[in-house]
């Protein structure tokens, strides 16, 4: 974990115009910056930058924040991925908390082979472009497979010498030790002498999502039977096979702007469609793919296209594989090339506009893929037929999110359409593995946390899940909306006198926040972070959440703070006023410009808002305060018999429901446009 101390240096150090002006060209207005919204189109700047408070603020899409959410909003990086891509920027030390000696040891590998792996790309790109054999060979045979040379330094692509130990010798000058190089898989032993191992290949830097160089593939060029095609780096501190995945540096933006990532074979492939214009590609190099490399993706895109050459071999057992998508919550899509071709030659041979035209013309979703399959197979065998039922079933039943619910129905008919049994029948046998499922995964979960067998909490079984109502989320969002505004906003003036978090505390009613988690945290930000404003040290409070101890409230800080959901948007329909469109959203501004005007706060646009958020925020409390106690007037109501006392308790019940009027009248003029 990032050391705090760490996290307020980068904050300190990071200049947020410096940083947004790298992504979009600032135009200086008044005391502030601005430009169009690098987040969605638009012809008329409504993105605002302001140097003094580390802030943006996008009036067209709404997004905003400080210069660590810019980056992790623009970069698609993690909330502690960000901090370091912002380090590695300005030349800050990071320091971690909370390591024992080996971690330190094992720390302090992978910063030396992080080093040592970006001297060696430096030194295999030298060789490629400017040394006499890098150039007759390696970037002979790039330019033989269509790859161009600003395709060659956009992929940092190198070339090693055929000479036994020219990388190694050029380390060793350089001060690197045989243990550290050996480590790296760039060097080997061998009779005592030490060789290159990729001597005489071309090389793949294998980057980071963040750009830093975890490893290399090296392919031979000479076919030879004896020597393997490709050879990669062995698994290291740094080099984890099963998180990483070729060219998702280079493709992360265009995956998240085209909301689909395209996942092929190879190395070429990837390189092949990136020059071709095709940027939302990776490869999984020569695996399936792994939880942790779908998750990576999972950040950026829920549609995940698979793209196979027609007679893979691994083609079943990827499939298998891609049950994990669906419990991931993908929507995984299929498309096989015509025999023999593989993505690389395809789009060298047809180009860009034939393959994109090919890929949205065959393209499968994964269960009617899998469908075909078996079913090609099964024939008139009725054991098989059981068999593939229960296979395609058990698939199904993957789809276990509560969002995906009709994403599950719709297969579950297809697959009864297609299989000709029962519908029915197939939505019991769909149900009983999903049933299996959230077992096995309440008993890890058990396992892991050592609850006891009885209790019940957590289970997430599908009949509560999917009895739960709306109106039940919407309560939970608005809580988890609560603690955004304070953790983000809580130190900031909301008046003169008074903090945001010094309002919520006199105005919130903590019995009124359901979700456990949401209460404990809430009652934590009081107890230890309290109702000061706080121009010293504004990130302290996002600090404490994102390095708690308890790994929930880490979790759920980090998700809090890299969403960038407006609070506003959620009680609205809630209290059934409406759906809030985009340009009523642009509309708000004057208006809550004047609410904060009301509350005595001068209208920049900053604090509209974290203003408005606070009163979205509070307004919702209040109206639910307000509806608790109608319901109790009502209980009392029900039961009193005296006229008298009857008629106080009504008068009392209608000024409640006065009060709620205003506030949602309020709310509908100041915050929303009626
Ligand atoms: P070309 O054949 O030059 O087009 O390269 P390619 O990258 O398309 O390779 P191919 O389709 O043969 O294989 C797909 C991927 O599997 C490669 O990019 C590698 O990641 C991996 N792979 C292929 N051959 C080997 C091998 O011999 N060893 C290892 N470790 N990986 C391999
Ligand atoms: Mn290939």
């Amino acid at each position: 974990m990032i050391e705090p101390s760490s996290i307020n240096e980068v904050l300190a150090r990071a200049d947020i115009v410096e940083i947004i002006g790298q992504a979009v060209r600032l135009k200086k207005r008044g005391s502030n910056y601005v430009a169009n919204c690098p987040f969605h189109n638009e012809k008329t700047p409504s993105f605002s930058v302001s140097a003094s408070k580390g802030l943006y603020k996008c009036f067209g899409c709404g997004r905003g924040g400080n210069v660590v959410s810019f980056v992790q909003e623009y970069e698609k990086l993690s909330f502690a991925e960000s901090i370091h891509w912002l380090a590695d920027f300005y030349k800050i030390e990071i320091e971690e908390t909370e390591r024992s000696p080996e971690q330190l040891q094992s720390v302090q590998t992978e910063e030396s082979l992080r080093i040592l792996n970006e001297d060696a790309t430096k030194f295999f790109q030298e060789t490629l472009l400017n040394s006499e054999e890098g150039q007759t060979i390696g970037l002979s045979y790039f330019k033989q497979r269509g790859i161009r040379t600003e395709t060659i330094e956009h992929f940092r692509l190198g070339y090693d010498p055929e000479e036994g130990s020219s990388f190694f010798n050029a380390a060793r000058t350089k001060g690197y030790q045989a243990e550290i190089l050996i480590k790296s898989g760039l060097v080997k032993e061998r009779d005592g002498r030490f060789l290159d191992n990729y001597r005489g290949r071309i090389i793949f830097p294998i980057q980071s999502n963040t750009g830093r160089v975890l490893g290399f593939g090296a392919r031979i060029l000479k076919s030879n039977d004896r020597a393997p095609k490709y050879i990669n780096t062995p698994e290291n501190e740094l080099y984890v096979k099963s998180r990483v995945l070729y060219g998702l540096y280079q493709a992360r933006q265009s995956i998240a702007k085209l909301d689909e990532c395209l996942l092929v074979e190879g190395y070429l492939d990837v390189i092949s469609l990136h020059q071709a214009g095709i940027t939302n590609a990776v490869a999984s190099s020569g695996t399936s793919l792994t939880e942790d490399q779908l998750r990576a993706i999972g950040h950026l895109t829920k549609n995940l296209t698979i793209l196979y050459d027609a007679d893979a071999a691994g083609i079943k057992a990827a499939l298998r594989g891609m049950d994990m998508g669906l419990s991931q919550g993908f929507h995984v899509y299929l498309a096989l090339l015509p025999g023999g071709e593989d993505p690389d030659s395809f789009v060298q041979k047809n180009g860009r506009s034939a393959f994109e035209e090919f890929i949205k013309t065959h393209k499968q979703d994964f269960i009617g893929f899998r469908l075909e399959l078996g079913l090609k197979e099964v024939g008139n065998d009725p054991v098989k037929k059981a068999k593939l039922v229960n296979e395609i079933a058990e698939s199904i039943a993957h789809i276990n999110k509560a969002e995906d619910f009709t994403l599950r129905q719709h297969y579950t008919h297809q697959a009864s359409v297609a299989l000709a049994i029962d519908e029915a029948g197939m939505i019991t046998l769909v149900n009983k593995y999903l049933q299996d499922q959230l077992e096995a995964k309440a008993k890890i979960r058990r396992s892991t946390t050592q609850e006891p067998e009885s209790e019940p909490q957590n289970t997430e079984n599908p009949a509560t899940e999917q009895a739960k109502s709306p109106a039940a989320t919407n309560d939970e969002r608005q809580e988890w909306a609560l603690l955004k505004v304070l953790i983000e906003s809580g130190h900031l003036a909301y008046s003169e006198t008074e903090s945001v978090a010094a309002l919520l505390h006199n105005r919130v009613d903590p019995a009124l926040i359901k979700t456990a988690l949401a209460r404990e945290m809430f009652d934590l930000y009081f107890a230890e972070i309290g109702i000061a404003k706080a121009d010293a040290d504004p990130k302290r409070a996002q600090a404490f959440f994102i390095h708690h101890p308890n790994q929930d409230i880490r979790q759920k800080t980090a998700s809090l703070l890299h969403s960038g959901q407006e609070v506003s948007a959620n009680w609205k329909k809630m209290f059934g006023i409406g759906t809030m469109t985009e340009r009523e959203e642009i509309d708000i501004r004057p208006e809550s410009k004047l609410k904060a005007e009301m509350f005595g706060l001068a209208p920049t646009d900053s604090t509209v808002a974290y203003i408005s958020e606070t009163n979205s925020t509070l307004s919702y409390f209040e109206i639910k305060k307000l509806r608790n106690m109608q319901d109790l007037l009502r209980e009392q109501l029900k039961q009193e018999a005296d006229a008298d006392r009857i008629g106080k308790l009504f008068s009392l019940y209608k000024q409640l429901k006065k009060e709620e009027q205003t506030i949602l009248e309020t709310s509908k003029t100041v915050i929303f446009k009626s």
